[in-house]
């Protein structure tokens, strides 16, 4: 784990080890004296946070996983506007330029999908890919493996439904790759005919010798699951033609989906959300989106802090 570009890249021998450093780091946060040893694990590191789409999620649980482990944080909210990118600068050069002031990484969600890879071509120091458009979004996927194995207890031998916007939402793309680093896993993708998984992915998961399938039927694909892993519309990537040909009003996780989820299953989001979760479903037992969040900030504190320990 240098760069996090992909999560494709990483060993799935690798999460044992990184789930393990999250489960502490869960631990030591919950007192204020073994907060202040952790935070000298990290002390004189910098992260710089450019963030060139909006993010509530991937950017404060970076900064504040950075925070926790003693790294300084020096970055902006908002890339586009408040970069030199506002001038036409391209983000090889940014990262370029970044690289001679002595910072040691660089958390990095852009607009365009292989935006991180141009960015780690250029830098000596580790990029750690917060989302890049439509692409991927790497540390979001082994959070959500993470949620999986800590409510379920297993990685493998799931029936996973991955639902919604498939073919515009990039978690997805990244969570699939993960799940077929695991046996005997099958995932049903649920979307309507234009919003399916690339098929890059489906590629990948031949490769893999994942089994996989894809429905619109959500009930149906509903009614095995093991993981309910749902995403919402990615408006803000459609044309305005694109948005008006869309029918996504029945994915909808209401009480009705609920009543044929089985009593056991997990259901997971990686939010922000629409309407695609009501509220009246956060009540149900079975839903983990809020805990799954919460599960990034420690997952954010692993990976940066095993990041760091390669570095000299
Ligand atoms: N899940 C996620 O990436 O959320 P943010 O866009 O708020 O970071």
């Amino acid at each position: 784990m240098f760069h996090i570009l992909s999560a494709e890249q990483i060993d799935h021998n690798e999460f044992g080890q990184l789930f393990e450093t999250a489960a502490e780091f869960e631990k030591t946060d919950k007192r204020i004296d073994s907060r202040k040893e952790v935070m000298q694990r990290r002390f004189g590191r910098i992260m710089l946070s450019m963030y060139y789409e909006p993010s509530t999620r991937t950017r404060f649980s970076f900064e504040i996983a950075a925070k926790k482990l003693g790294i300084e944080v020096i970055g902006t909210e908002n890339a586009a506007k408040f970069s030199s990118a506002a001038k036409g600068e391209t983000i090889e050069d940014t990262i370029r330029v970044l690289n001679h002031y002595g910072v040691d990484a660089i958390s990095l969600r852009t607009k365009e999908d292989g935006q991180a890879v141009r960015a780690a071509s250029v830098s000596r120091v580790p990029i750690i890919n917060g989302g890049d458009g439509k692409g991927e979004h790497p540390s979001q996927a082994i959070l959500d493996l993470y949620t999986i194995e800590k409510e379920i207890g297993r990685l493998n031998n799931l029936n996973i439904v991955i639902g919604g916007d498939l073919a515009n939402g990039r978690t997805a793309r990244s969570l699939a790759q993960l799940v077929s680093k695991y046996p005997k896993n099958h995932i049903n993708f649920v979307s309507t005919p234009e919003l399916q998984i690339g098929q890059d992915i489906k590629a990948k998961l031949v490769q893999d010798g994942t089994s996989f399938s894809e429905t619109s039927e959500m009930y149906d694909a509903l009614r095995n699951a093991d993981v309910v892993y749902w995403t919402r519309l990615q408006l803000e990537r459609m044309s305005e033609d694109e948005k008006l040909s869309i029918g996504q009003e029945n994915f909808v996780l209401d009480a009705t989906a609920l009543e044929v989820l089985p009593r056991e299953a997990i259901i997971l989001h990686p939010l922000p959300r629409q309407a695609e979760i009501p509220v009246s479903t956060d009540s149900d037992p079975r839903a983990k989106y809020f805990s799954q969040a919460g599960n990034g900030l420690y997952i954010r504190m692993a990976i940066l802090d095993t990041i760091m320990s390669q570095l000299s």
